[in-house]
């Protein structure tokens, strides 16, 4: 059984809902189409499932997540979007589907948090119709790049490679989407990449406060105390940094991710 690094506890949350298909899955919207049947997994709250329904619509849209906690407020979302999605529990390395079942089969931040990405490809695979499209896109955390310099972030970004190594996960994803879908046998690929930018004020206040939140009370926190790599003490100090960076008038944050489309 995999450990997943985040947990979801509202930080996190706060971080995730943010998501839309534009600013998560610009590497997929080109190929959607009105009557497409299409699978979110790993949903999470359900923001980007939800938007891409809007967009297949009246195709049939499927979000799963191996937690049930998210799923409560992913099916309001979409209730208050007005769109037809059926979230329900599901696990990435054993779907509950049919061989063949979606035209679309997208996961979004979800293979670098497992043990075994690329088992997870080929079941991804698996429940896409042939000429089908699987889409899945992945940060590479070696490219999180801030300003101001603070050590408090360097330590940040090192307990976190701490914690998610521990975890048996993969931090640097985004590099390797590539080479896990050719080690699962699928090689009609397209990799690309595309990034996220936060520097304005409400920009900086969002950001600043989840990971703050995330440094003390949250799945990281928990693991990372319980790993040895820091004790809460040191968690404060981490909070601390991402508050500095949320009030600096000059904070500037930009992380870039690996994006695949691959032709089943
Ligand atoms: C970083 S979140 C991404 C959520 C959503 N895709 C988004 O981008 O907002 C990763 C999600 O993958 C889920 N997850 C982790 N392991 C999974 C598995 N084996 N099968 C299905 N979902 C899994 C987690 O519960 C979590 O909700």
């Amino acid at each position: 059984m995999d450990t997943y690094t985040h947990g979801h506890a509202e930080p996190v949350l706060q971080s995730h809902r943010w998501r839309t298909a534009e600013n998560s899955a610009p590497h997929l919207l080109p190929s959607l189409r009105p009557g497409l049947d299409l699978l979110d997994v790993g949903c999470g709250p359900g923001t980007i499932t939800v938007d891409l329904a809007a967009r297949v619509a009246p195709g049939r849209v499927l979000g799963l997540d191996l937690s049930p906690e998210p799923l409560g407020e992913a099916r309001a979302a979409a209730a208050s979007a007005g769109v037809e999605v059926t979230f329900a529990v599901g696990d990435v390395y054993a779907l509950d589907l049919p061989d063949a079942s979606f035209d679309v089969v997208h996961a979004h931040q979800v293979l670098q948090h497992l043990t075994d990405p690329v088992a997870a490809l080929r079941e991804l695979a698996r429940v896409c119709r042939p000429g089908g499209l699987v889409a899945v896109r992945d940060v590479d955390y070696a490219t999180f790049t801030w300003f101001p310099a603070n050590p408090g972030l360097d330590r940040w970004l090192e307990v976190y490679y701490g914690v998610a190594r521990a975890n048996d996960a993969e931090p640097d994803a985004g590099r390797r989407l590539l080479a896990w879908a050719h080690a699962a046998g699928l090689r009609d690929v397209t990799a690309t990449t595309s990034s996220w930018c936060y520097a304005s004020p409400a920009e900086r206040e969002w950001w600043g406060n989840s990971w703050a939140g995330r440094a003390t009370a949250s799945s990281f926190a928990e693991q990372a105390v319980a790993y040895g790599l820091a004790t809460p003490a040191e968690l404060d100090v981490l909070a601390d940094a991402w508050r500095a960076w949320r009030d600096a008038d000059d904070g500037w944050l930009g992380m870039m991710h690996g994006e695949l489309l691959i032709r089943v």
